[in-house]
């Protein structure tokens, strides 16, 4: 454990515990980072309350209580009873190089691994994947990164919308077309959007047509095995469609990973009878329906999840219970995240209180909605095209690197590049912007798409950040060496070696952080931060022409640490970072 904030509230809870004895032992000491030192403890004031005593002579005798030993150089009582904590030199500098010489930069392994399914992406199979669904892939990839990272076993599951009517239409509409223009990967199949609104129209339009997508519908439902067999060719353009789109952003999700929404029914009929049969469905206008507890309408009156509609049909929350159940009874998984649009929040509320009634979820199972704004286009709407149709996700990305590739040449490179490697760069500088634009501001609030913003090489920026890692990796280029080679040791000296030496410090405690929350934006700020600091430390800190051998050798070593830092913490964003720009 090196992170300072940790290290310092063991130290603190122990002093607070000789002090006041053992039942203080876990008493939160409210650690935060300082202006007047690296940290500040905001434990004696809410104490001294409790305690019935003056505020500055608690923390008088908290002080009195440290063991400092060796980890912290400075301890001042400040104001009505902060305390202000400097931590020592040689100890930010140990840890560094702790870090350093660790293969996993001394992030530690979680001690009790979960088994987690991250649950993202799920987009719908015949249609186009939108925005908003970019979104959920590019957080949910960084999520399930983090905390595979982190020691837990992870489940990546892609909830595919492929079942339901829909598929009735479809499937008649591609009999109409010829399934060999399916084969020859015709345009009419493949343009997805194409495809589904030809459908439509026939669907609203035809009579004939209507009433063989009903019965299509029905036979697909009961199983029939041409039926399936036709099915199966949509699910596959579809397929193909999101491979492309996945391998282009670097998603780590494969084929292996999608269990859809078809996948789960045959588990309908049992889950609902289980409902059954523990009294939670029961019948309310001809429909079956749970009433969780707590959901209310505006008159009122309790809120449903209908669980069987009164046609028999079952529906999107009884394919959800169904999802539970069996990650529970079968998947035996002890966290699940759905990273899924804010847009469907009081649906998984409902659905997670039903699964509580059933007991499925419970204290030792987790479930949580990983919310997803908005994603809005720079007129502060929902993105649209200028015509007001929906975006392409290809063009939004083909646009995103061919902007990189603008961008890219009007900045100075320390060599010409052959163009395959120019554009292998550029493609990576594009996919980074758009990622690390899309990570790093909370996932639950809105967020615009604005690529002027996002490729640009400065400010909060993927390629800003990419170029960071560049930047470091040409300082070793230049020098004539290998990054692994900078092994120290770490001194620190200059106040901006001990700023960048003690912003790394704090890697894996960012990413316990994220990983807990689900929150991958803690670590792309975290990311900045370093980087931020590692620029303020390469403007004063001359690394190749130090002024001496030792100086030379430490600052090289924090280089390399940093450059580890910056692509590990890329990487697990899954953000590529290209070795020379
Ligand atoms: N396919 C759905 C959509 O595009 C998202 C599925 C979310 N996951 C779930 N388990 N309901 O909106």
């Amino acid at each position: 454990m090196s992170d300072p904030q940790l290290v310092l509230a063991a130290r603190v809870q122990a002093a607070l515990a000789a002090a006041f004895g053992p039942s203080y032992a876990d008493a939160d000491p409210v650690i935060r980072p300082s202006s007047f030192a690296d940290l500040q403890a905001n434990v004696a004031l809410p104490l001294a309350k409790k305690l019935g005593r003056k505020p500055r002579e608690v923390a008088e005798e908290i002080v009195a209580n440290l063991d400092t030993g060796g980890v912290v150089s400075d301890v001042q009582v400040s104001g009505p009873g902060f305390i202000n904590l400097t931590l020592s030199d040689t100890w930010i500098a140990a840890e560094a190089q702790r870090a350093l010489e660790d293969e996993r930069l001394a992030v530690p392994q979680v001690d009790k691994p979960q088994k987690v399914v991250v649950e993202y992406s799920s987009p719908n199979v015949a249609k186009e994947m939108h925005v908003g669904h970019l979104r959920t892939t590019i957080v949910g990839d960084a999520i399930a990164r983090v905390l595979a990272f982190l020691g837990h076993d992870v489940v990546r599951d892609n909830h595919v919308g492929d079942w339901g009517t829909p598929f009735g239409m479809l499937i008649e509409h591609l009999l109409d077309l010829g399934e060999d223009a399916a084969a020859r990967g015709d345009a009419s199949v493949r343009d997805l959007t194409a495809f589904y609104q030809a459908a439509r129209l026939k669907f609203d339009g035809d009579e004939e047509f209507a009433d063989r997508s009903r019965r299509r519908v029905v036979a697909l439902q009961a199983g029939d095995a041409e039926t399936l067999r036709l099915w199966n060719i949509l699910v596959d353009v579809s397929k193909q469609y999101f491979n492309d789109v996945y391998g282009r952003l670097g998603i780590t999700l494969t084929d292996d990973d999608i269990k859809g929404e078809s996948f789960y029914n045959d588990l309908l009929g049992p889950t609902v009878r289980e409902l059954e049969d523990k009294g939670i469905a029961v019948v309310s206008e001809g429909a079956l329906c749970a009433f969780p507890p707590g959901f209310t309408g505006r008159e009122g009156e309790p809120l449903p999840v209908i669980i069987r509609k009164s046609d028999g049909g079952y529906n999107y929350s009884t394919t959800d219970l169904a999802t539970i159940r069996y990650r529970v009874d079968t998947e035996h998984v002890d966290r699940m995240i759905y990273v899924v649009g804010t847009t469907q929040a009081l649906h998984f509320q409902m659905v997670f209180a039903v699964a509580r009634m059933a007991g499925w979820l419970d204290d030792d199972v987790r479930a949580e909605h990983a919310q997803i704004g908005n994603v809005l286009g720079t007129d502060g709407r929902l993105l649209r095209t200028r015509a007001g149709g929906t975006v392409k996700l290809s063009e939004l990305l083909d646009e995103a690197v061919e902007r990189a590739g603008v961008v890219f040449d009007e900045i100075q490179h320390d060599e010409p590049f052959d163009d395959a490697t120019r554009a292998e760069i550029v493609r990576d500088v594009g996919m980074g912007a758009v990622k690390y634009a899309d990570l790093s501001v909370a996932r639950d609030s809105e967020y615009i798409f604005d690529l002027d913003r996002m490729i640009s090489f400065n400010g909060k920026t993927g390629p800003y950040l990419q170029y960071a890692t560049a930047r470091i990796r040409s300082i070793f280029r230049k020098g004539g060496l290998d990054p692994r080679d900078a092994t120290g040791p770490i001194v620190v000296g200059h106040p901006a070696e001990r700023a960048l030496a003690l912003e790394l410090l704090g890697f894996g405690a960012v990413l316990q952080q994220a990983g807990d929350t689900a929150e991958p934006h803690r670590l792309a700020s975290y990311v900045y931060a370093v980087a931020d600091a590692y620029t303020t430390f390469y403007e004063n800190c001359p690394v190749l022409k130090a002024p001496d051998e030792e100086t030379k050798a430490s600052r090289l070593a924090l280089c390399a640490a940093t450059l580890r830092t910056l692509v590990t913490g890329l990487d697990l964003l899954g953000v590529p970072t290209p070795e020379r720009m």
